[in-house]
């Protein structure tokens, strides 16, 4: 039987993982240097939190997630976002008793049955983070702030941002009222998915990807011009604080995104490095979120981001990572060093120093070639003799200068 990895997941390869690595690092850093502290929550939770934070109505909950019943027939959904699941401990935890804003951040795989294509997985990794207990428009500004500075950290410059304010419970009902009305005019004509959502979810529509939609549907009202009075000025704040950090935005009045829980500030941040699948990180704010999951009311507003878009633009522009690899590779000359060359490589590992050593019991020729692939920084060739004078020649392997050291002091060597 040939087993292979299911379809639209991927194994992440040893000569992957250095990138990896570090991109994560780096957005460890940003979000450290921001004061996000990071949460990690299951990765499965009860079906009815996802339907109920996302939407039943969004593509996410009516086609995507990975739901199935477990022994005891309770209906378990793998996440396909970090959001609800972050939102969920925060109720559960009181996370909110102890601080007036709480903000985390996650990195970690989510599920979502899509259809596979270059940037789109089923198995893929998100970073993001949550600010929980805020009203103001300064702290979506530090979370669409924060996402650039990840990107910038990373040499990714060719991105934009796009912004909306997707209004709140009392400005958005009667904008989709005359938006609605504006549709059924022109229902026949839209594409099959859009005429579903004229009812239930007008606004989607504006934000349809089929062109012949898009034509139809130009000149229709948009939300930011029936925003409320507190919607408008939220956005107007925001909008100002964007140009006042020096980041450049266009508004997008027909941005509403995938997920029924945004209010006010929505926010995607695109690359035409990528595809078809050209969404970067998206975001916003979710003011009723907390209190529909069943916590007080608490205005939050945070974004997520796609790990593997990310890598994408990555290794399209070279990129190379800092790779692993030990500082001394100890090579044994004879069987007589054999012992000597295992005990001491394990010692200076246990002082600190990444060490390899042969395993396979190679020939010394071999040894040396291993070592040089594994970049080893310096080798070390010890037999008999060497054991004997207590001395051995040290090779700096990339410059290939040399010098004897004495093997008493070889871990004091490596530490200075
Ligand atoms: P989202 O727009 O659904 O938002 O996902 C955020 C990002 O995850 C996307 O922009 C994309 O880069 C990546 N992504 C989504 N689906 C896939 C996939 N199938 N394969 C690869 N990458 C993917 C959210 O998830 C919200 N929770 C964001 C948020 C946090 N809003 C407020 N707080």
């Amino acid at each position: 039987m040939n087993y292979r990895s299911i379809k639209g997941t991927k194994d992440i390869l040893p000569s992957e993982t250095p990138l990896w690595q570090f991109v994560e690092q780096t957005i460890r850093e940003v979000f450290r240097q921001f004061n996000y502290k990071e949460i990690r929550t299951p990765v499965f939770e009860t079906t009815s939190l996802f339907a109920r934070s996302i939407g039943e109505l969004t593509d996410i909950v009516g086609k995507e997630m990975y739901t199935f019943q477990d022994r005891s027939g309770d209906s378990i959904t793998l996440r396909p976002e970090g959001t609800a699941s972050a939102i969920r401990a925060y109720i559960q935890n009181n996370l909110g008793e102890a601080l007036p804003l709480s903000k985390v951040y996650y990195i970690g795989p989510m599920f979502r049955q899509e259809r596979p294509q270059a940037g789109r997985l089923r198995q893929f990794h998100q970073f993001g983070a949550e600010a929980i207990g805020s009203p103001t428009a300064e702290t979506d500004v530090e979370i669409i702030a924060m996402t650039i500075e990840i990107y910038k950290r990373l040499g990714i410059t060719n991105y934009s941002l796009q912004i909306n304010s997707v209004g709140d419970e009392e400005c958005r009902p009667k904008y989709k009222e005359i938006l609605n009305a504006e549709l059924q005019k022109i229902a026949g004509q839209l594409s099959t998915e859009s005429q579903k959502r004229i009812d239930q979810n007008p606004m989607r529509v504006l934000d349809s990807k089929n062109e012949n939609d898009q034509k139809l549907t130009a000149g229709m009202p948009l939300i930011t011009d029936y925003l409320n009075e507190e919607c408008a000025t939220h956005f107007a704040k925001v909008k100002s604080l964007l140009t006042a950090y020096g980041i450049p935005y266009t508004v997008n009045g027909r941005l509403v995104r995938g997920l029924d829980y945004y209010t006010k500030t929505a926010f995607e941040i695109t690359s035409t490095e990528l595809g078809s699948q050209d969404a970067l990180a998206g975001g916003g704010r979710y003011d009723l979120l907390v209190k529909e999951l069943g916590g007080k009311q608490t205005p939050s507003v945070g974004f997520a981001a796609g790990m593997e878009r990310l890598l994408m633009i990555l290794e399209k522009k070279g990129f190379q990572p800092p790779q692993q690899r030990p500082t001394v590779f100890i090579a044994a000359a004879d069987d007589a060093a054999r012992e000597w060359v295992l005990t001491t490589t394990m010692k200076l590992r246990s002082q600190g120093i990444a060490s390899e050593c042969d395993l396979l019991a190679r020939s010394l020729k071999s040894q040396m070639k291993e070592a040089d692939r594994q970049q080893a920084e310096f080798s070390l060739v010890v037999g008999a003799t060497e054991l004997e004078s207590g001395k051995a020649l040290l090779k700096h392997l990339s410059d290939h200068s040399q010098q004897n050291i004495v093997l008493e002091a070889i871990a004091e060597f490596f530490k200075h």
